[in-house]
């Protein structure tokens, strides 16, 4: 369920933001830029140089397209607020990031659960202009396409640890690839600088046991040290490394229930 309706695009695929609307993803967009010098991770960085996104106005799909397209024949795909999972894996098969067209209300400016027009051009656009990273996304998509509904719940933790809360560490120096931490100012902080969560060398078997939450700062981040290691984890051999996962089983989570009374929600999106 959702209070959010995506917006309309026109013929031409512009969508006619208010002007409290395109002050949300000023907002957003300049919080955020302050946080990720030194964070993101170079490939992030220069992905945003090549969108060029707006800083004042939420930026238009077709705009976005003619970079993306260039860089790496990728486009995003305006869609309802919740799509299923069947269309979500034939889109990105397709090379196509889906993308709904809301933007949060000012009540959840700093936390809301399901992805608006910023996590997902902010967050996820500008890594899409490189050609291993979207190359890999292009192939998981391919294989959820043909998985069953048991692997999409599988393949759905590869997602979660790499494209929305993946780390990388080249030398010394880690830093931010996934989208859901890049939109989000706290846990932009949080996942470097706190001596909270776990950061796990990235290992495919490990990253298909292990359970997450949605709504909590992650107890678990997955380091790769280049995104050749996802590419590469990206064939069909996934689907035997799924069946061992199912045969041994899942971590015990690193998180508490959901609902308990020491569970902390997150505050920060
Ligand atoms: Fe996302």
């Amino acid at each position: 369920m959702t209070q959010y309706i995506a917006k309309t695009p026109d013929g031409n695929g512009y969508v006619d933001y208010t002007a409290e609307e395109n002050n949300t993803w000023a907002f957003l967009y300049d919080r955020q830029m302050k946080l990720i010098r030194g964070r993101a991770c170079d490939e992030y960085l220069l992905g945003l140089d090549i969108l060029g996104l707006s800083n004042d106005n939420i930026p238009q799909l077709p705009d976005v397209n003619r970079a993306l397209r260039q860089s790496t024949g990728w486009e995003v795909a305006a869609v309802p607020a919740l799509i299923p999972f069947g269309r979500f894996f034939e889109l990105l098969a397709n090379k196509q990031f889906p993308a709904a067209t809301f933007i949060r209300s000012k009540e959840e400016i700093d936390y809301l659960q399901e992805p608006d027009i910023f996590h997902e051009i902010y967050g996820h656009c500008p890594l899409l202009t490189d050609p291993i990273y979207a190359e890999f996304v292009h192939n998981y998509g391919k294989l959820g396409l043909s998985a069953t509904a048991q692997e999409r719940v599988y393949l759905a933790r590869v997602f979660w640890f790499t494209i929305e809360f993946g780390l990388i560490q080249k030398n010394n120096d880690l830093r931010i690839y996934g989208a859901g931490i890049l939109s989000s100012k706290s846990e932009t902080v949080y996942s470097l600088e706190s001596n909270k969560p776990q950061r796990k060398p990235f290992d495919l078997l490990d990253v298909l046991r292990t359970p997450y939450r949605i709504d909590i700062m992650q107890t678990i981040y997955f380091v790769i040290h280049q995104f050749e290691d996802i590419y590469n984890a990206m064939d069909t051999s996934i689907m035997q490394r799924i069946s061992e996962a199912i045969e041994l089983g899942n971590f015990e989570p690193s998180f508490p229930e959901k609902n308990a009374p020491s569970a902390k929600s997150r505050h920060d999106c």
